[in-house]
């Protein structure tokens, strides 16, 4: 059983899938099951991290909602790869790829109020805003 937004990492060839539609169903690739990727926050790393995951969120006085993640390396061996916000009622989501020597920022129009913001490290997994 799969649920909307949850991502999947192959173990053999490093593929990412994020679920579309729900299903009964397990993903499988490289003739395995895939890995579900739990999202952890910054607040959660055991290991002494001394970089930051998590995407921020702000909110101008606009209304416009920016998310960023400031203290994280981006090189070509360890980088935000990703950051996505999905709408809390899940109905909406907008992604955005970074690559290395990039800034990760972005904004989106999704309702302020009620997004959440995750980001994907090709080290160290997913990430969500605390
Ligand atoms: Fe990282």
């Amino acid at each position: 059983m799969t649920n909307k937004f949850e991502l999947y990492k192959c173990k053999i060839c490093g593929n990412v899938i994020e679920i579309l539609v729900s299903g009964d169903g397990h993903p499988v690739c490289c003739g395995e099951e895939m890995e579900r990727m739990e999202a952890k926050n910054d607040n959660q790393n055991s290991v002494g991290l001394t970089e930051k995951h998590s995407p921020i969120i702000e909110y101008d006085s606009d209304g416009n909602v920016n998310v960023a993640i400031y203290n994280h390396p981006m090189e070509d061996a360890h980088y935000i790869m990703f950051v996505q916000t999905i709408s809390k009622d899940k109905n909406e989501a907008k992604i955005k790829y970074f690559y290395p020597n990039e800034k990760v920022q972005m904004s989106t129009d999704i309702n302020g109020d009620s997004i959440s913001a995750r980001s994907y490290c090709n080290i160290h997994g997913v990430y969500l805003n605390q």
